[in-house]
């Protein structure tokens, strides 16, 4: 039996709704696991969610529910997610599942049995958001050398893996496997840090009850990354079904993010070790999305949502556009001016084009029947080496992860044909009535979009499926596969093809940046009524009694008052005459603006204002019970 190609994402926390990030890992693994079924292998491909741990369990608590009712709830948007992305994940594993438990449970035993767990006692630092263990020497400035947050002091019994045991092993297997850690530089960090020496993994914890209990002892949960690392044994048939796991064990390639590579590539592969199974073939750190050169951040609220993101730019394109920007590897910025543009230029003007095009002349000159071609000329001949070389390109790519030259290679073969469209200049064949030629120069055009149609599949599913359909191959299973591109001249003349709606319409980029504007306007002018908490602050406001109160002379509107304001008193002339007598005033507690630059009114200077609520024909003002101070701070 064949082995299983078998690739996996990270298991993501149920305490987040998904963002760019997940999409990113989740996509890169679908075009993968797409590519190697379109090459005839057997994919084993795996998702998931890591629903343990303290964090989860305070973020239930602080909502009032269940951590399994906070999980079930968070874990539709991930399930959402693989739906609206078009990720093809043979399965989908959630830690707090059963299935996992008794993994989790038996490869913890085996490897206590195997003498490398113990029971001591912690007594260190810990950072909850990584769910880390670090020394004091790794801390910077007291906090998380990773995410830069607070950590906590933790003395706890505990159990222990001996990963100590494993480093010499575990370097010996890193240079023997130079694929084992990738990109190189990844590899190299990671080597580093081995050499620092590895300390025995605390692997067990007391505080909290969310998680997987240590078998033979429910006092201690199993720490949540050696319950998060197992889902993918679980998942491959670990200790449950021998001759599947034995098909799909190891893992061909776990897909990353570069923060949590240490746990990948060091804590784990020993544990295997430990347990005495295969390590995974290979670990794959990607880099990170920041966002118009932030990072991405729930106090800046830039957090990308790919579920907005396909809905406004279509799903193949925000795929697209993932892979296609930023070598899998490098840190990336994501902008939706270079999303546009990319779909501007790659996807309307480059592919959309040449698709619309070489359709629309077959319609014209024969149609819309894939024509009989004849001999090709030399320059013709020059089309198909460059798709051969492409295509060469795009599996050498496609096999080391290196998703942009992929795509690269596609562009080559894309923007080739189009350019040889406007050289050969198939308008000018037909109006010299050479059928025969016309013929072949259409049908090489078509014949170089079932090549586009069939190596962008893994990466664009809906689009290429509806190219399929345009070139009238969408029924034909046979030559819908990368095998089928070995041979020049699958599609079979006298095809049926069908124009289609434009698959890339292009993104009116003045029509956005409107209605962008008038919606930045509308918020400037809902802006412009707020004032900040600063603006609001500067405004001091006291507690004061009217002790003295009296007309000024010749107006109707105006009484003059003396404001005791605890430790000072105010004269204060308030508009308020046509509303109150001066007898009234006397002893009532106001709302008194003690900060105001001193005016003369009618000649009298009033160094304050009294607060008061009215309309054109009332006037009431502030008042304060009697039981606060006069003096007193208003806020
Ligand atoms: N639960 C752990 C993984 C356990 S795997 C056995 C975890 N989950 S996570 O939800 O926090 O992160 C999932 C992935 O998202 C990580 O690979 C991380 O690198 C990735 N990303 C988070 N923010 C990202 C960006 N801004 N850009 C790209 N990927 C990023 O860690």
């Amino acid at each position: 039996m064949s082995r299983t190609f078998y690739i996996t994402t990270p298991i993501y926390y149920v305490n987040d709704v998904p963002h760019i990030g997940h999409a990113y890992t989740s996509i890169a693994a679908d075009v993968a696991a797409r590519y190697k079924r379109l090459a005839g292998e057997k994919v084993f491909f795996l998702t998931g969610t890591d629903e343990h741990g303290q964090k989860v369990e305070k973020a239930a608590k602080e909502k009032g529910e269940t951590p399994l009712q906070l999980a079930d709830r968070v874990v539709s948007h991930f399930i959402n997610l693989c739906n609206k992305l078009n990720i093809s994940n043979d399965d989908f594993i959630r830690t707090s599942q059963d299935r996992h438990k008794k993994v989790v449970q038996t490869l913890f035993k085996t490897i206590e049995e195997n003498g490398d767990i113990y029971l001591s006692e912690y007594e260190d630092w810990y950072c909850t958001p990584c769910e880390n263990f670090l020394t004091e020497k790794q801390l910077i400035n007291n906090k998380c050398p990773d995410c830069k947050r607070d950590v906590e002091k933790l003395k706890e019994e505990s159990y222990f893996f001996r990963m100590s045991a494993y480093e010499e092993k575990l370097l010996d297997h890193i240079e023997q496997n130079p694929e084992f850690i990738q990109p190189l530089s990844k590899r190299n960090e990671v080597v580093s840090f081995i050499k620092e020496g590895l300390r025995d993994l605390s692997i067990s914890r007391t505080t909290f009850k969310w998680g997987i209990p240590v078998p033979n002892n429910d006092r201690h949960v199993i720490y949540v990354w050696f319950d998060a690392l197992s889902n993918y044994l679980t998942a491959a048939g670990c200790y449950i079904d021998e001759e599947r796991f034995n098909n799909t064990w190891p893992a061909s390639v776990h897909l990353i993010g570069k923060d949590i590579l240490r746990f990948h590539a060091v804590y784990w592969p020993t544990i295997l070790m430990a347990a005495g199974l295969p390590l995974p073939e290979k670990v794959y750190a990607h880099g990170w999305w920041t966002v118009d050169g932030e990072k991405m951040s729930k106090s800046l609220g830039n957090v990308v949502d790919p579920f907005r993101m396909a809905d406004e730019y279509g799903v193949d394109q925000f795929r697209y556009f993932l892979l296609r920007e930023v070598p899998f590897g490098l840190d990336g910025d994501f902008s939706t001016a270079a999303l546009i543009g990319r779909i501007n230029s790659d996807l309307a003007n480059d592919l959309g084009n040449l698709l619309n095009r070489s359709i629309s002349m077959a319609e014209k000159y024969f149609d819309s029947i894939a024509p009989v071609p004849s001999e090709l000329t030399p320059e013709d001949e020059n089309i198909l080496k460059i798709t051969k070389d492409a295509l060469n390109v795009y599996k050498e790519s496609l096999d080391s992860l290196s998703f942009n030259k992929a795509l690269d290679s596609i562009w080559e073969i894309i923007r080739s044909v189009n350019r040889y469209i406007d050289h050969s200049a198939p308008w000018k064949v037909f109006k010299e009535d050479n059928e025969k030629r016309l013929k072949t120069l259409i049908y090489l055009y078509l014949e170089s979009l079932r090549y586009i149609s069939v190596m962008l599949y893994p990466f664009m599913p809906e689009s290429s499926t509806k190219m399929w359909e345009q070139i009238g191959i969408i029924d034909d299973h046979q030559i819908l596969n990368l095998k089928s591109l070995e041979r020049w001249g699958q599609l079979k003349p006298e095809t049926a093809l069908s124009k289609g709606k434009l698959l890339f319409p292009r993104i009116d980029t003045a029509k956005q940046k409107k209605g962008k504007q008038q919606q930045m306007e509308t918020t400037d002018k809902v802006l412009e009524n707020y004032i900040s908490i600063d603006d609001f602050s500067k405004v001091e406001l006291k507690s004061g009694i009217i002790r003295e109160a009296s007309r000024v002379p010749k107006s109707e509107k105006l009484i003059k008052t003396m404001v005791e304001l605890g430790t000072e008193s105010r004269q204060v002339v308030a508009g308020i005459g046509k509303y109150y007598e001066p007898d009234d005033l006397i002893g009532k507690q106001v709302v008194v603006v003690t900060n105001l630059k001193p005016v003369k009114l009618m000649g009298i200077e009033s160094q304050g204002m009294i607060l008061a609520a009215g309309t054109k024909n009332s006037l009431n003002l502030i008042t304060i019970d009697d039981n606060v101070e006069p003096g007193t701070v208003v806020r």
